[in-house]
């Protein structure tokens, strides 16, 4: 093999290693199932300080739920019964995502589909595998805060 013949074989075989490298960098087709900036939480994602009020307990459905997401509140408060109100972590389990929406008595998450009951926050559907945290909240004159 001559010297030229063999730096052309080292050359190609460099953008081949350097082909391969990328391809395996690369997110693929599922990328539009992954968390984004605008879903999912910081880790340390929690309720600030007790006694800060989250939300009215009029603006809080029967049977739902209001999802609150401001500066580290990130909570859900439902009402699962007639002035029964609870609190749970907004953070989805399954891989951080913020959940979005409560409907049908359900907490939903838009990253994979979970969900959740407004009661205690136990997985309906997967793929999560754990609920939501509690937060203990409670009411306070006519305020749902934090406990
Ligand atoms: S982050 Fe995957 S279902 Fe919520």
């Amino acid at each position: 093999m001559t010297d030229l013949t063999r730096r052309n074989v080292l050359a190609t075989g460099a953008l081949a290693a350097a082909g391969v490298t990328l391809a395996a960098c690369s997110s693929g087709d599922d990328a539009a199932t992954e968390p984004t900036s605008d879903t999912q939480a910081t880790p340390q994602a929690s309720p600030a300080a007790s006694g800060e009020a989250l939300i009215a307990a009029a603006e809080v459905p029967l049977e739902g739920g209001v999802i609150l997401d401001s500066g580290q509140t990130k909570v859900v408060v439902t009402q699962p019964q007639p002035e029964q109100y609870v609190g749970l972590s907004a953070v989805c389990p399954h891989q951080g995502c913020l959940v979005n929406e409560v409907v049908d008595s359900t907490i939903v998450c838009p990253c994979h589909g979970s969900q959740f009951a407004i009661a205690d926050g136990a997985v309906i559907q997967g793929p999560a595998t754990t609920g939501l945290e509690p937060v203990p909240v409670k009411l306070d004159g006519d305020q749902i805060v934090l406990a």
